[in-house]
């Protein structure tokens, strides 16, 4: 690791220098923090399965026609992503009732909603990523009107696609967080692209018939085997490492 520029370190990722100008490495670590930041602990193979997850739903989403960061997975920890400039937002889409939304409204976790919901919030650590509405993202130029209208159309598009992927493998997607980032092209054209990573980190993802939760849930809750939860997500998807389990466990030392 030591053999490139760190450009920046997350909770959950590690930010390098790329290759070739414009790309960055993502690392992506066993940490998991949730409360921002209150509650800390490592599940063990989580880096290297939600490296495998990201690049396999990024590759659909970009065979679908969603511009993502993703260029290509590069060991099992790390992955080649193109450079954005991040816009500061938390992009949340809700199909069920469950998490902050519960909470908020005093509503049971479960209930399926009328229509999918999308919610903002400001991503700064230090407040706690507080949700905003459209009029504070433009009067502070966070983003404009037609950035915001690429990134409602991508979410519920988003939305659809692993809503659908996800039934076929018996899980149900409850709610989920997206990052959006500016790139620019040779003809330094603009283009908000999906970035950051699509895991069970940032995804509620209940069984279909169980309701059981097979995401980080488990960690925030305590409910106990989130390892073998996230395992079950990559198992469903087809995408477990070879060896299975085994595997992930010694790949801690593939830096
Ligand atoms: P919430 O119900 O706690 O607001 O979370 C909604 C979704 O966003 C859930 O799938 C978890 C994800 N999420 C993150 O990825 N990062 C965060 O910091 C928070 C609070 C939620």
């Amino acid at each position: 690791m030591s053999r490139r520029k760190q450009l920046y370190e997350g909770k959950a990722k590690i930010l390098f220098e790329g290759p070739e100008p414009g790309t960055i490495v993502q690392y992506f670590k066993d940490d998991a923090t949730a409360f921002n930041n209150k509650k800390k602990g490592i599940i063990t193979g989580k880096g290297v399965l939600n490296n495998r997850i990201s690049e396999f739903l990024m590759m659909r989403l970009e065979e679908m026609g969603i511009q993502t960061h993703f260029i290509r997975r590069l060991n099992m920890r790390e992955q080649l992503v193109r450079e954005v400039e991040i816009v500061p937002l938390e992009v949340v889409v809700r199909n069920v009732v469950a998490g902050s939304l519960a909470t908020r409204f005093g509503l049971a976790e479960g209930q399926v909603l009328p229509r999918s919901i999308v919610e903002y919030y400001y991503k700064n650590d230090e407040l706690g990523d507080p949700m905003v509405s459209e009029e504070h993202i433009t009067a502070f130029g966070w983003a404009d009107t037609r950035d915001l209208d690429d990134i409602m159309s991508m979410a519920l598009r988003v939305n659809d696609y692993l809503s659908g992927l996800f039934l076929g493998v018996g899980i149900k997607l409850v709610d989920f967080k997206l990052e959006f980032g500016r790139h620019w092209n040779e003809h330094e054209e603009m283009r908000l692209i999906l970035a950051d990573e699509i895991s069970p980190d940032c995804c509620r993802l209940w069984d279909l018939k169980t309701n059981e939760k097979m995401d980080k849930d488990r960690f925030r809750r305590d409910l106990g085997n989130v390892e073998e939860a996230y395992q079950e997500v990559a198992r469903r998807l087809g995408i477990l490492p070879e060896g299975g389990p085994r595997d992930l466990k010694g790949s801690g030392t593939i830096q």
